[in-house]
C-alpha cells in the first residue's frame, strides 16, 4: 500500500489511475479505525479498481476544541488495517498541507444540514463539506464511501455534491454494531468499562421503539425513547429525532414521511454517556 502525505503526489496517484481507465473509489476517515470502517473498505475493494482512504482528523469540523484534541489517532495501527483490507493508497496529509491557508468557503447547505448535529454543533457540517469537497476535487473519484451511523452527515454530503457538480456516486452503508448492539465508533475507546457496559442500552430502546411505533406518534415515540434513555445512569439525551430520511425534516405525523420519493421515517439520537458523545439511529421501515 502507498503512503501518500502530499496533495501533489496524491493528485499524482490518481491522475495514474484515471488515465489507464480504472475507477477509483474513496472512503474519507478521521483515522482510529475500527470494523465499521473496515466495512466500507470492503465494499470499495469489491466495485472498484483502486481504492483510496483518507486518514485526516479535520479541525474544521470541530466546534469543540477539548473533542479535537481527544479524538483518538491511531496511525501505525490505522495503516496496517488498510493494508490488510487491500486498500491501494492511504492519503494521511497534515493539517498544513491540507489547510495550507484558513478555508474560507461556506457551503449554502439548507434545510438537511439545519437540524440535529447542525443545529447542536454549528459550523460541524460546513467544516465537513471543506475537507470532503478538497477530498473530492483531488481524487475525482467514480465513488465514495460513507457510514450510516452518521446519518444527516451522508445527505449533507449529497447536498454538497449537487451544490458543487461533483459526478460522484455516494455510497451509504449500514452502520456495523457490536454483538451486543452498540454501533461501532471511534469513539468508544473513551468509554469506561462501566459506560461501556451501558452504551449498548442506546441500540436496544431503539429497538424497542419499533414496538412502541406500531401505536404511538412520532412526538409520543420521541419522548419515550428520551425518558427511558435518560432514566438510565450515566446516559443523558441531548436529543432525539424523527425525521423523514430525504429531507432530515422532523416529522409530527407517520404520514408526513415523503414516501413516494423513497424515504422512511429514521429516528436519530445522540446521547452523552458520561462526557462522551455518542450517535445512533434506527429505520422505521413499517411506518
Ligand atoms: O465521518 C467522518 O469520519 C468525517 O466526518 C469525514 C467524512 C471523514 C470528514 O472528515
Amino acid at each position: 500500500m502507498k503512503i501518500i502525505r502530499t496533495v501533489g503526489d496524491l493528485r499524482k496517484y490518481v491522475v495514474d489511475a484515471h488515465d489507464s481507465g480504472k475507477s477509483i473509489g474513496l472512503v474519507p476517515t478521521m483515522g482510529a479505525l475500527h470494523a465499521g470502517h473496515m466495512s466500507l473498505m470492503h465494499k470499495a475493494r469489491k466495485e472498484n479498481d483502486v481504492v483510496v482512504a483518507s486518514v485526516f482528523v479535520n479541525p474544521t469540523q470541530f466546534n469543540n476544541a477539548q473533542d479535537l484534541k481527544t479524538y483518538p489517532r491511531t496511525e501505525s495501527a490505522d495503516v496496517a488495517l488498510l493494508e490488510d483490507a487491500g486498500v491501494d493508497a492511504a492519503f494521511i496529509p497534515s493539517v498544513e498541507e491540507v489547510y495550507p491557508e484558513p478555508d474560507t468557503r461556506v457551503f449554502d447547505l439548507g434545510k438537511v444540514a439545519e437540524v440535529m448535529e447542525g443545529k447542536m454543533r454549528p459550523g460541524h457540517f460546513n467544516g465537513v463539506a471543506q475537507i470532503v469537497s478538497k477530498l473530492f476535487g483531488w481524487v475525482s473519484p467514480d465513488r465514495a464511501y460513507f457510514g450510516e451511523k452518521d446519518f444527516q452527515q451522508i445527505a449533507v454530503i449529497k447536498k454538497m455534491v449537487q451544490l458543487e457538480g461533483f459526478d460522484i456516486e455516494i455510497v451509504d452503508c449500514p452502520i456495523c454494531r457490536h454483538d451486543d448492539g452498540l454501533a461501532m465508533s471511534s469513539r468508544n475507546v473513551r468509554l469506561t468499562e462501566e459506560q461501556r457496559s451501558i452504551a449498548p442500552k442506546i441500540h436496544k430502546v431503539l429497538t424497542d421503539s419499533l414496538k412502541w411505533a406500531e401505536e404511538h406518534s412520532p412526538q409520543e415515540v420521541k419522548q419515550m425513547v428520551a425518558d427511558t434513555l435518560n432514566g438510565v445512569e450515566w446516559l443523558e439525551t441531548e436529543y432525539y429525532e424523527i425525521v423523514d430520511s430525504l429531507s432530515m425534516q422532523p416529522i409530527e405525523k407517520w404520514e408526513d414521511v415523503d414516501k413516494k420519493s423513497g424515504a422512511v421515517a429514521v429516528g436519530c439520537v445522540t446521547v452523552y454517556c458520561g462526557d462522551v458523545r455518542l450517535i445512533d439511529n434506527i429505520k422505521y421501515v413499517n411506518k
